[in-house]
């Protein structure tokens, strides 16, 4: 019999797949495995015994990897499980900063007790025009699991999509070049496109990549989208960047108390995940994943 204890809330699609040697607990102390979300384990105690820790979402940056590979912990996450569900809000990202929606639903709103509201929208809705994606050059920093899904679908849209990951080698940018138009430098990505959006896992080597300089180097009116890592973009840099115009919205999945309120900032609590079907996806591989190794001692997606 193996112990799992659940730190978040896991999708009970997933916990059904536990046959009869699982039992899920609540004593961590007692745990033979952990099944996490969101929840930080930087600073938790685990027990010695710990043998495994499933991430039920594709970042692991909430994981001690470092510590746990030297306790002999081993680590899982469930790439591209929850892709499709962070697709689909950065096209909603895209029209929210495209499209004011946002300002068009709170106008309406305000006025909803009108009695010649008809008459006012008429006059009203000048204020509230946007621009098309179809035509408009987006770059997509990070060729993975969701990345690959964004640029698809932005072509899909019309948009000329510019893609730029330094581990896709050319033989993979020929395949996926049929929806990413142009492999870039990111310099040149930087230089072209009207949206920007990234998708590449936190990391040393990542933190804070959307700074000054490269604010700097973007076309006038660039739009950001974040659906990401908060830690990817330097907030500072970005609020400049709106104020001087140079920067025309920030869209991202990552409010902090510096960028939430700010004008033209356009922000959501960690929702690029938060679909039932993304939540059950993420639990069934990662519940797979644990029995897989406790019982078989196979490895997948560590
Ligand atoms: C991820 O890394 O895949 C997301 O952060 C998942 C989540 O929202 O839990």
């Amino acid at each position: 019999m193996y112990t799992v204890k659940c730190l978040n809330p896991i999708a009970d699609k997933g916990l059904d797949l536990f046959t009869e040697d699982f039992k899920v607990i609540d004593d961590l102390d007692a745990a033979d495995a952990v099944l996490v979300r969101s929840a930080s384990m930087h600073e938790l105690e685990v027990p010695e015994s710990l043998l495994a820790v499933a991430r039920a979402g594709a970042g692991v940056n909430n994981i001690p990897l470092d510590e746990y590979a030297k306790k002999g912990i081993v680590a899982f996450n469930t790439p591209g499980a929850n892709a499709n569900g962070v697709k689909e809000l950065v096209v909603a990202g895209l029209l929210l900063a495209s499209r004011d929606i946002i300002g068009g639903y709170n106008w309406v709103k305000e006025n909803a007790s009108e009695e010649n509201l008809a008459k006012l929208v008429e006059k009203q809705k000048k204020q509230y025009a946007g621009n098309e994606l179809k035509g408009k050059s987006i770059g997509v920093i990070g060729l993975g699991a969701i990345g690959v899904l964004v640029a698809n679908i932005c072509n899909r849209l019309g948009m000329k999509v510019y893609g730029y990951d330094p581990y896709v080698s050319v033989r993979s940018a020929w395949s996926l070049s049929r929806m990413v138009k142009h492999i870039a430098s990111i310099d040149e990505l930087f230089e072209t496109c009207d949206y920007i959006t990234i998708h590449v896992p936190y990391m040393d080597s990542t933190k804070e990549m959307i700074n000054k300089e490269a604010i700097d180097k973007m076309k006038d009116g660039v739009t950001i989208l974040n659906f990401a890592r908060g830690e990817l973009v330097e907030n500072q840099a970005v609020i400049e960047g709106l104020e001087s115009g140079k920067v025309k919205h920030y869209v991202t999945d990552f409010p902090s108390a510096e960028i939430a309120g700010v004008d033209k900032v356009i922000t959501i609590p960690h929702l690029g995940a938060s679909t039932e079907e993304s939540e059950e996806n993420c639990a069934e591989m990662a519940v797979d994943q644990l029995m897989n190794y406790l019982e078989n001692g196979n490895i997948v997606n560590s």
